[in-house]
């Protein structure tokens, strides 16, 4: 069974000006099938949080359906079986982290007789048994991320839905939430998370869902991100003409310029050789050779925006196809 279906949904915000909206997730689809780890990855603005809300019934969809367990999002059944973690969480905090467990173990139903040995349970769980007392207007950044996860796990959800769990948190603490949730699925649980930290999702997830521009991407995949980041080697030179480039085209990961300066990636590092080699016999100069090992950050960074470029240059075509039809006709 899945866990959670997003399909074709689509969400518009009113801008500034009273009766303008825009359009800021584009008929996003995807699923989470039961007992796995989902990760939801994407740049800032991307859609990731907007998504969340509307699988959580926190914002409402223009069109397109979330299903929970193969019943409609926003059901009180659907809903009981979510633990949700927010991207900006607010606690009380004139509450010790025990009452505040206990407060929110009694919205969500647990009886009195079980709540103290679950807070205990959860508390020990999340490595905060010396603080329970402790009022959380005290806690620390990691401290309160803790809190949140203790909070969403509390009525023991199905499928456990976490904004940006790792944020704020140093290794340690991240190390603490990445054990909590590798436990969670090993106890039958499905998780979906989104996050910037890519080593966390490659180690964590058992697939990963990435969405750019309120988008889900087909074209990349986090083993491409994890392939390309692995290493680039870069050649600039100068006095490349567009002959030389297009013959090379097949060697070449990436071509950008600047000023006079033509900057390489190669594919392949045995493809260096012939790079450089046809670049010296078609009258070009090479000013440097850099074998690098870029941050998976950037890597998934260039990759969206080429998407982005390409995603552009298809609306400007088809924009500009549609107007010279309209000539046409008229
Ligand atoms: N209530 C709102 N009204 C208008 N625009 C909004 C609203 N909420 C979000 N947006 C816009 O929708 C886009 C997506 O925002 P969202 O918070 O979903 O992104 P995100 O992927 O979670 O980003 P981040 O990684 O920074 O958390 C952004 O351009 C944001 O400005
Ligand atoms: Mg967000």
């Amino acid at each position: 069974m899945e866990a959670l279906n997003v399909e074709r949904v689509k969400k518009s915000f009113r801008s500034d000006m009273m009766f303008s909206s825009k359009e800021i997730l584009h008929g996003v689809s995807f699923s989470a099938r039961e007992g796995e780890i989902l990760g939801f990855l994407g740049p800032n603005g991307a859609g990731k949080t907007t998504t969340i809300k509307i699988i959580l019934g926190l914002l409402r969809q223009d069109h397109g359906s979330v299903t929970i367990f193969d019943r409609p999002a926003g059901e009180k059944r659907s809903m009981s079986r979510i633990g949700y973690l927010p991207e900006n969480p607010f606690y009380y905090p004139h509450l010790s982290l025990k009452e505040f467990l206990e407060f929110c173990g009694r919205l969500s139903g647990i009886s009195n007789k079980k709540l103290d040995a679950r807070c205990e349970e959860i508390i020990s769980l999340v490595g905060l048994d010396r603080n329970k007392k402790q009022k959380i207007k005290s806690f620390s950044k990691g401290m309160l991320q803790r809190t949140g996860l203790a909070q969403a796990i509390l009525h023991d959800p199905d499928l456990l839905i976490l904004d940006e769990p790792f944020s704020g948190l140093d290794p340690g603490g991240r190390k603490t939430v990445r054990d909590i949730i590798l436990e969670l699925r090993n106890n039958g649980k499905t998780i979906f998370f989104s996050s910037h930290i890519l080593p966390d999702m490659e180690a964590l997830c058992d697939r990963t869902v990435i969405i750019n521009n309120g988008a889900i991407t087909k074209s990349i995949g986090l083993d491409e991100i994890f392939r390309i980041g692995e290493n680039r080697i870069e050649i600039t030179a100068r006095g490349c003409s567009s002959k030389t480039l297009d013959d090379l085209r097949d060697y070449l990961e990436r071509v950008d310029n600047k000023d006079e300066e033509t900057f390489l990636f190669v594919k392949k590092q045995e493809y260096i050789r012939t790079v450089i080699q046809h670049i010296y016999n078609s009258g070009g100069e090479i000013l440097k050779v850099a074998n690098e090992h870029p941050s998976l950050e950037e890597t998934f960074m260039n990759l969206v925006n080429g998407e982005k470029a390409s995603a552009e240059k298809a609306s400007e075509k088809s924009n500009s196809e549609n107007e010279m039809k309209k000539e046409e006709v008229s």
